[in-house]
């Protein structure tokens, strides 16, 4: 079977729920990563459907990672959107054709924006744990590529292109709430790669000199998939620490789950800001 016939069967499950209630369909769609729990619990949701119930798709072994797929409606402009509350990550085990599945199926769902959050150490100096950053382009290290093998044109060319890999108006959309939200945003080039070991000292000085501000371990497949699929993408980390080396202190998942719950509010409040205008252009 391919990806293309799994992911129709997948859209055309939620479908059929979309028309079970009469629900509009989202256009935009939301993956949130650590520090957007609380904002997850505060949806207005739809449709909530765990992801081991939705045909192929993978699950999530991680803690602090709950599975879902939620359609939720933004109280303001009274449209829907579709949410991923947890992701699967290549460093469980999965193959980034599982990992970026939730994209192929939000492109026959009709998506046209998406915004992909993350947890991420940082790298530029000038950046604490506890910050922000709209994602202004990535480097793929991930030693590997979801767009390898035969191309479905179906979903897109053979080349994707990507210039804009973080479309530059919605990332403008996102600095503008930001502001107005009196967040201070600082923005930078996420650097992916596998995992799931952090860095080393020594790895963090690598990331630095080619040009990374910020380090993790997911979003990259996602977004490449997106490209290919001619969704525009906006991104936001959250840095949780600041990168091995950086700091004296060691890191753990704790650290960045604990880190994640202080900035849970201003994150919150500016992804449901950026959403709300993404739905309104
Ligand atoms: N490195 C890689 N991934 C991460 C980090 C980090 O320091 N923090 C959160 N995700």
């Amino acid at each position: 079977m391919t990806v293309y016939n799994k992911a129709e069967e997948a859209a055309n499950f939620l479908k059929a729920k979309l028309k079970e209630g009469n629900f509009e369909n989202g256009t935009v769609a939301v993956t949130l990563g650590s520090g957007l729990g609380k904002f997850g619990n505060s949806l207005t949701r739809l449709i909530t459907v765990k992801y081991e119930e939705i045909p192929h798709f993978p699950k999530s072994t991680v803690e602090g990672h709950a599975g879902a797929l939620i359609l939720a409606k933004d109280e303001e402009t009274g449209k829907n959107f579709w949410v991923m509350q947890g992701r699967v990550h290549y460093y469980e085990g999965y193959s980034m054709e599982q990992v970026t599945f939730p994209i192929r199926i939000f492109f026959l769902l009709g998506v046209k924006k998406f915004l992909v959050t993350n947890a991420a150490g940082g790298i530029n100096r000038n950046f604490d744990a506890g910050d922000l950053m709209l994602i202004r382009d990535h480097i793929n290290m991930f030693g590997n590529n979801p767009l390898i093998g035969p191309n479905d044109k179906r979903f897109g060319p053979r080349f994707s292109d990507m210039t804009e890999a973080y479309d530059k108006k919605l990332s403008k959309i996102v600095e503008e709430e930001a502001v107005s939200l009196k967040i201070n945003i600082k923005e930078g080039v996420y650097f992916g790669w596998s995992g799931p070991t952090f860095e080393t000292p020594s790895e963090v000085r690598l990331v630095a000199a080619l040009g990374g501000d910020a380090v993790g371990m997911s979003t990259v497949p996602e977004v490449i998939v997106a490209r290919h699929c001619g969704i525009d993408v906006a991104g936001i980390s959250f840095i949780s620490n600041k990168a091995a080396g950086i700091s004296a202190e060691k890191l753990s998942h704790e650290e960045v789950q604990e880190n994640s719950k202080l900035v849970e509010e201003k994150f919150g409040a500016l992804v449901k800001a950026s959403v709300t205008r993404f739905l309104k252009i």
